[in-house]
């Protein structure tokens, strides 16, 4: 837990990093590293990463540097990773249908159980074994299945619908991958994810690289 409820966002941006590069250094049997080699890994200053994990207590110790596995536990607790999230998806079409696929979600803790949408030619059909439910029984599914977690993939118009839906029905997180900012009440948490985004930074960053500007 934070010393303080006050951990800015930019910080809890860097975390996942963190965790994934601990992830690959337990892999490799690496006990022990120091925030300089972090920071080597992951590109960000060793002040940085000393000062980011501050928040949350401060890890290392002055002359050994961080136990990996002892960090990675405990990222894993800061980042709630340490627990299943039961989680549905809306919207199987190509997206919905490559998210659903890929075997990574369901290790790191979220289990996707029940795929929605309104295409009835799809209804009834699985993707690795999840079943395509009629979008009209979303409500009564997520009542049922206590899910915590929606992933929206429709397109934008009817998304801020499904928000409503899953945010009235005690859903506390919604991924959001439809381009458009949709509205939950306070208590739901939102992350989108643009990757056109992502897309328009890399174009920026190819065409000022060019110019000799970065
Ligand atoms: P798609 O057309 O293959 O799939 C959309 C699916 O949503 C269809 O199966 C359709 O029947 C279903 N659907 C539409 N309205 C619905 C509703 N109200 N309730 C339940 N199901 C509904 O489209 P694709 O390529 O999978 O893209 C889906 C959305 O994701 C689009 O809005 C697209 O712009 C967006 N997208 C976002 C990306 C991102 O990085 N955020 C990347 C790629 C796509």
């Amino acid at each position: 837990m934070a010393k303080n409820n006050k951990v800015s966002m930019a910080v809890v941006r860097r975390l996942p990093k963190y965790y994934r590069y601990l992830s690959d250094l337990k892999e490799k049997d690496i006990m022990r590293i120091s925030s300089g080699e972090l920071s080597k890994l992951t590109g960000f200053t060793a002040s940085q990463i000393r000062q980011d994990l501050n928040n949350f207590g401060g890890f290392g110790q002055q002359g050994y540097g961080y136990n990996v596995e002892d960090l990675h536990s405990q990222l894993g607790k800061i980042l709630g990773l340490d627990r299943t999230y039961e989680t549905i998806l809306i919207g199987a079409g190509n997206l919905g249908q490559a998210i659903a696929n890929y075997k990574g979600f369901l290790s790191a803790g979220f289990r996707v159980t029940a795929l929605f949408d309104k295409n009835p030619k799809m209804i009834g059909l699985n993707i690795r074994g999840i079943k395509i439910h009629d979008i009209d029984e979303l409500e009564s599914y997520i009542e049922a299945n206590n899910i915590e977690i929606g992933i929206i993939c429709t397109p934008k118009e009817g998304s801020q619908e499904i928000a409503d839906i899953l945010a009235n029905n005690g859903v506390k997180g919604i991924w959001n991958f439809a381009p458009t900012d949709l509205k939950v009440p306070e208590g739901v948490v939102i992350e989108n994810v643009h990757l056109n985004e992502s897309l328009f930074t890399l174009s920026f960053l190819m065409k000022n690289s060019d110019q000799g500007a970065l």
